[in-house]
């Protein structure tokens, strides 16, 4: 028995494949169902008490040779493979690649992801409304009820009588509102769309960017420290910013903020249209009654609100006089941003 054990060793040892089929065939020749190392095993049938638990422990540790050998076989041959495809499949990487045109982000997109870049730095969560709404989140809610005069300005698309297509982005400050308890600090960028003919200032659809900030003890000196942040952050720390009284709806007080043009610093030019100044955005205190609808006390939560044109924002920033080129998609405009 201990001589075959040595031969089958031996053999074992010496065994060379050429492909891990040849492996495959290596194992059942020696640990298959009839082979030579499982024969063996059944031999041991035959021999004494004595010589039984030492032939057997011998004839285990074959096995365990027999497969530790296999398994190296295995792994050789596996590494032979991939070293094979490595060579078969190389390529020069340093060779230069054929210029390939890749796009880039819409400049309305450029202006939109750092005004929201510049919010989130102060804390503010970017919130999303949808664009087809009720009468009710539009107008009623922002205290616009039927019949007002307010509504004159946004004449829009109907669904029905009772939906359609949002003209401001004011909305979603009802939605979050609703949803959400103070402390609310968030910006709703989006379309909106509103029945005007097109022409170089006006289009059917544009982009606001709605912002709301709703505490304890929120006053107008922080919604002039907070936009005043925001435009020097857009606009260089230098900007000077001024507050005019206003109307809207939904807020009391109103007021829409200027900056002097940044490109004639106040002087009167073409992008002022002379005046020195650029309306950006308009601005107040939440309305009590706003506050009421969506079960907040005014009693003890205020907040303020503003609401920006991005396309108004992009032309000034830009130096652009047509707000047509930027639905175009004429690449030769694109291009330059
Ligand atoms: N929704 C207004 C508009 O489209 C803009 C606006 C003004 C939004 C004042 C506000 C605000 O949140 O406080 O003309």
């Amino acid at each position: 028995m201990d001589t075959k054990i040595q031969e089958i060793r031996i053999a074992i040892e010496e065994e060379k494949v050429k492909s891990v089929r040849q492996v495959e065939d290596i194992r059942i020749k020696y640990l298959g169902k009839s082979g030579i190392i499982t024969e063996l095993m059944k031999e041991l049938g035959k021999l004494s008490n004595e010589e039984k638990p030492i032939a057997g422990k011998k004839i285990n540790e074959l096995r365990q040779f027999a497969e530790s050998k296999i398994k190296t076989l295995k792994e050789d041959f596996e590494d032979k493979e991939i070293e094979a495809k490595m060579v078969e499949e190389w390529v020069d990487i340093t060779l230069p690649v054929k210029n390939k045109k890749i796009g880039h982000k819409h400049p309305l997109n450029l202006i939109l992801n750092k005004i929201c870049e510049i919010f989130i730095e102060m804390g503010f969560s970017v919130v999303h409304g949808p664009e087809v709404e009720t009468d009710y989140y539009n107008f009623e809610a922002l205290n616009i009820p039927k019949d007002h005069p307010a509504r004159d300005s946004q004449d829009t698309f109907y669904i029905n009588d009772n939906v359609l297509l949002r003209t401001q982005t004011s909305p979603v400050q009802i939605r979050v509102m609703e949803k959400q308890k103070p402390p609310i600090r968030m910006i709703a960028p989006g379309r909106v769309y509103r029945s005007d003919a097109v022409d170089s200032t006006h289009s059917p659809l544009f982009h606001q960017i709605e912002g709301l900030v709703v505490d304890k003890d929120i006053s107008m000196a922080h919604l002039k420290g907070c936009l005043e942040t925001f435009v020097k952050k857009l606009y260089g720390e230098k900007t000077r910013t001024r507050f005019r009284p206003h109307h809207f709806q939904f807020t009391e007080p109103s007021g829409e903020m200027d900056i002097a043009c940044p490109k004639c610093n106040g002087e009167g030019c073409s992008i002022c249209k002379g005046e020195g100044w650029i309306e950006i955005l308009g601005c107040g205190m939440v309305h009590r009654n706003v506050l009421k609808g969506v079960d907040i006390d005014p009693d003890i939560y205020s907040g303020f609100a503003f609401g920006m044109g991005l396309e108004r924002i992009a032309m000034k920033d830009l130096g652009i006089n047509d707000l047509r080129l930027f639905y175009e998609n004429d690449v030769r405009f694109l291009e330059q941003f």
